[in-house]
């Protein structure tokens, strides 16, 4: 392998999965990416409840895919994380970084010592003789769900070099997915329990929410009503025609699915409604660009398209990076591919 490496990871509910990238004269090359499924109640909203299995399933991970190192950039997203947009005075990066902790208490839900903090300017303003201020991202993270998801690294034999938000990743991978530069885009990675949303234009995040919201939903719907065990539930979600369940069962599934998919659509809508409402200038949303599992379900596309009065299509996180020896087939990489949006964006950031 030419170049340094990274490696993303991300601990999503329905499993753990990596990528390794590296980077050389050639660009950006995916040499490996592997997942392990996690059982149920591992990782509840985006946090992990069970430190020991999904520490087991990282080893295994590991030990299966091949990767070269154990350094690994890792992803987090759930309700304890926060992303506002904040005003503060213009200051340099570094002194920025220095003082954030002093200025952001009035934003944050949480004690500023508990909270692990970042901030991503999007623009700086002010009028002549006034003191310059700039607009931006505030992320905080309760540092107490940080440090026990990267526990569950470590328990693995792994190094976790930096924590990302999500969010953030998925910028990184689909940021220049099929973009006119001056266009404002919804990223949308739909998983399990996690959606996260962030509105970009030319790469530059303007707007982050993450719902606790996802595919599971619909499955836990479609369970529920047939009286179903989940995995049922999810396989005659994903083949509807395989099922062998009766014509009146069919109706009921597909009206549970069809009433779970609309509550989904709708609360995406509303979040770049709100994103809408107050967009800068120039920052009017044109597409939608979907990833995650969840994007998989049949209709999405077109439900949110029909809400949103947007094009929405399925982005390929992968369209500006070579494939390596990854000992996957063309098939295989194709079908995980709105999988890989999240650990490849986190391998991404770790090239800065
Ligand atoms: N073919 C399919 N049709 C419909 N849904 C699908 C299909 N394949 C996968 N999914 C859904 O995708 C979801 C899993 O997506 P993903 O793997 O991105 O989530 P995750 O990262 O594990 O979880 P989270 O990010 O929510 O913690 C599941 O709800 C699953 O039902
Ligand atoms: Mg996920």
């Amino acid at each position: 392998m030419a170049g340094r490496s990274a490696i993303g990871l991300d601990i999503g509910t329905s499993g753990v999965r990596a990528a390794e990238l590296s980077f050389g004269k050639q660009g950006v090359t995916l040499e490996k990416f592997g997942q392990v499924a996690l059982p149920e109640g591992a990782v509840r909203d985006g946090e992990v409840v069970d430190v020991v299995a999904v520490s087991h399933a990282l080893k295994q991970l590991w030990a299966h895919t091949g990767f070269s190192h154990k350094e690994v950039v890792l992803g987090v997203a759930n309700q304890r994380v926060i992303v506002r947009q904040v005003e503060l005075p213009a200051l340099p990066e570094k002194e920025l970084k220095a003082s954030l902790a002093f200025q952001v208490q009035d934003f944050l839900p949480m004690p500023v010592e508990q909270a692990v903090l970042d901030f991503h300017p999007v623009e700086e303003y002010g009028d002549a003789g006034q003191p310059r201020m700039m607009r931006g991202l505030l992320v905080a993270a309760v540092r107490e769900m940080v440090l026990s998801n990267v526990n569950a690294v470590q328990r693995a034999g792994l190094r976790v070099t930096s924590v990302d938000l999500t969010s953030f990743a998925v910028l990184r991978s689909l940021g220049s997915f099929g973009a006119a530069d001056s266009d404002a885009v919804a990223l949308v990675d739909v998983g399990s329990r996690v959606t996260n949303i962030v509105v970009h234009r030319a790469g530059v995040p303007l707007f982050v929410r993450i719902l606790l919201m996802g595919g599971q939903d619909v499955t836990d719907a479609v369970a529920d009503t047939l009286g179903m065990t989940r995995q049922q539930a999810e396989a005659l979600k994903q083949a509807p025609g395989l099922s062998g369940i009766d014509h009146e069962q069919q109706l009921n599934a597909g009206r549970a699915l069809e009433a779970t998919a609309a509550s989904f659509v709708d609360e995406v809508r509303s979040s770049l409604d709100y994103y809408a409402s107050s967009a800068p200038a120039g920052g009017t949303l044109k597409r939608v660009v979907l990833s995650g599992g969840g994007s998989r379900l049949h209709g999405l596309a077109q439900r949110l398209e029909a809400a949103t009065r947007l094009p929405v299509s399925v982005g390929n996180p992968l369209s500006s990076v070579s494939i390596g020896r990854t000992g996957l087939s063309d098939e295989q990489i194709e079908f995980v591919q709105p999988l890989v949006a999240v650990p490849v964006g986190l391998a991404l950031g770790a090239d800065r």
